[in-house]
């Protein structure tokens, strides 16, 4: 999409979203783990990032509810609501044509019971497109995953530090670090497979456990601090490009910093603009000649 008037009219064009690749599907998640390949994950919350990451093949895009941190400001996840996954699901669904899309179901939307649980989640599949949803938690979530599942809803679980517990755990902490903690997830992890969940995010969790949950499931594991031996890995769109304000995590790797470069260029506007050098002649349209005249003879009558 181009942001500048085109020959034949001022305005903005959308682009088309197909690039003309495959389209990743649940069964191809679970099969590239049977053959050994890796799994590339990013969050996306709008329209051009999810074409981004499509037009670079990224496997699954995510719509998570960090959502809430990275783009909306709040101080944790907790606050986000079902509207506002949906509104920018949506966006991400217009964008995205190859990769697999997910949908996080935000807190209080499938804590309340697993009928109203179920409810959220269809509104992802029939209102937003999205092709499965995540779900933070482990052994609590089987009656809940189960009945997705059985519905034809694919469900990422996620375990691990879950930011949706985040009052509970006592802050964003690196969780199975004892003997029991880690005991514990492979449980959880045992726990998700076996209720029908698809994949596994495995976040801040050590290496030793997840390469050992990676080795005993069967569906892949999606790993975002949880060392290299998961079946694949996420990240946080604002922490790659260097766009999340705050201490970064250990596990972030920014693969561009992107801030400096936009701050230089709203200087470079603000100084244009108050300067009068924006808009310049390139950017302006001017009457046809004739019309010109009528026009400039009728200012001077
Ligand atoms: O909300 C989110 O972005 C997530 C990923 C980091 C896994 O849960």
């Amino acid at each position: 999409m181009s942001t500048h008037p085109t020959p034949q009219g001022s305005g903005r064009q959308a682009g088309s979203a197909n690039n003309g690749a495959k389209k990743v599907t649940v069964p191809d998640i679970i099969s590239k783990k049977t053959r050994g390949e890796k799994i590339s994950c990013l969050t996306a919350y709008d329209y051009p990032t999810a074409r981004l990451l499509d037009a670079a093949g990224v496997d699954i895009s995510l719509v998570g509810d960090s959502l809430g941190m990275v783009v909306l400001g709040y101080e944790n996840t907790l606050p986000v609501t079902m509207e506002e996954m949906l509104h920018h699901t949506r966006a991400v669904r217009r964008g995205v044509a190859r990769a697999l899309l997910v949908a996080d179901m935000p807190f209080g939307s499938f804590q309340l019971g697993v009928n109203d649980a179920v409810a959220n989640a269809v509104r992802f599949v029939k209102e937003a497109g999205a092709e499965a949803v995540k779900i933070e938690g482990g052994e609590k979530r089987l009656e809940l995953i189960a009945r997705l599942a059985e519905n034809d809803i694919p469900v990422m679980a996620h375990i691990g530090l879950t930011p949706q517990s985040v009052h509970a755990l006592g802050g964003f902490k690196v969780q199975g670090k004892t003997l029991a903690a880690a005991d514990a997830l492979l449980r959880d992890a045992r726990a998700v497979e076996a209720a029908g969940a698809f994949s596994l995010v495995l976040e801040s969790i050590p290496a030793e456990v997840a390469e050992r949950i990676t080795r005993e499931l069967k569906i892949p594991t999606i790993g975002i601090g949880a060392g290299p031996a998961c079946d694949g890995q996420v990240l946080v769109w604002h922490d790659l490009i260097g766009l999340s304000f705050g201490v970064d995590p250990k596990f972030v790797r920014r693969y561009a910093d992107l801030r400096p470069l936009l701050e230089q260029a709203i200087g470079r506007f603000v100084a244009d603009v108050t300067g009068g050098a924006f808009p310049g002649e390139a950017e302006t349209t001017h009457l046809p000649a004739e019309v010109r005249e009528q026009w400039q003879s009728r200012a001077r009558r």
